[in-house]
């Protein structure tokens, strides 16, 4: 539709910001609900951050979404972070009052889970234990997720142990660190299987993990999207295990923005699907 005078003003701030899905999805969902608005790509570099994010409401948006590298500086500018952002120690998503105060969230690790919600609905969060592979920032978003959805044993490994440690340390629950050597003896009774780090990525070096221990009705999700159908995916299917694939968490993240924003809850249809992965060359 066309933009008015009036239009509800939202983007993403990333630096680089080029390869960001964030605007073809929101904008599909401006599109589709005929909403009066705009969702746009703001390249931000990081010495500039703060500055741009304060100037936000003085410029009439309502909110961004905020991507790599500033997700944890964002956590520092708002006037308030919510209590799950704290925990997570990022924000992806900042709302701007009406009074012009920004307020922070983090919706990653809802992003996370309805994506498990939507393509394994019969999977149990109680029944056993999770694995996860991985200690960056995505991984705490996970780890939050599962501990607060109820899993019993999150048994939590990566290259560099320090960082898993102080994750665990910082988080409370129960989660329990394994060397990463041992990530295949990990998955010994696992209900879940996440892997949150870069391996398996385009242009990455690949995952290697054995999946031998791994029960055969264990959930296996990957948060990697590029390419859709990662290694550790392709030889779980393989074996019989059920998948969960990474793009549902991209757009799953978007929808509490996107309702704070622009006054809708959109929604993740097959229609979007289709527009995300048309615009990724393999529709
Ligand atoms: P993000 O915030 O997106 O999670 P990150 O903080 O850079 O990104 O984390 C990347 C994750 O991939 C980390 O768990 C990292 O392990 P380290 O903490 O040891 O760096 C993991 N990773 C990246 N390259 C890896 C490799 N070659 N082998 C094992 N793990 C790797």
């Amino acid at each position: 539709m066309t933009m008015t005078g009036r239009a509800k003003l939202a983007g993403v701030m990333g630096w680089p910001v080029s390869h960001s899905l964030s605007p073809v999805l929101h904008g599909h969902w401006l599109d589709s609900l005929g909403i009066d608005g705009a969702y746009v790509p703001l390249p931000v570099a990081p010495e500039n951050f703060a500055e741009a994010l304060r100037a936000l409401a003085k410029m009439g948006f309502r909110g961004v979404n905020v991507t790599v590298p500033h997700k944890e500086a964002a956590l520092a500018a708002v006037d308030a972070a919510d209590a799950l952002a704290r925990r997570i120690g990022a924000v992806n998503t900042v709302i701007v009052g009406d009074d012009g105060k920004l307020t922070g969230t983090n919706t990653d690790g809802f992003g996370f889970l309805e994506n498990l919600k939507e393509g394994a609905p019969g999977w149990n969060p109680a029944a056993g234990p999770a694995v996860v592979l991985g200690a960056g920032g995505a991984a705490r978003a996970v780890v939050v997720a599962l501990i607060d959805a109820g899993v019993p044993d999150i048994r939590l490994t990566n290259r560099t142990r320090d960082r898993a440690e102080r994750m665990a340390r910082d988080l409370g629950g129960p989660v329990t660190v394994h060397d990463w050597d041992d990530r295949g003896a990990a998955l010994a009774d696992a209900n879940l299987l996440v892997n949150t780090t870069t391996l398996g990525m385009t242009g990455k070096d690949p995952l290697v993990i054995s999946l031998d221990a791994l029960p055969g009705a264990a959930l296996v999700n990957d948060i990697v999207y590029a390419p859709l159908e990662t290694e550790l995916l392709a030889a779980a299917r393989a074996r019989g295990n059920p998948v969960v694939y990474g793009l549902g968490m991209l757009l799953h993240q978007a929808r509490p923005g996107f309702e704070a924003w622009f006054g809708t809850p959109p929604q993740v249809t097959p229609d979007l699907r289709a527009h995300i992965l048309a615009h990724l060359g393999q529709g």
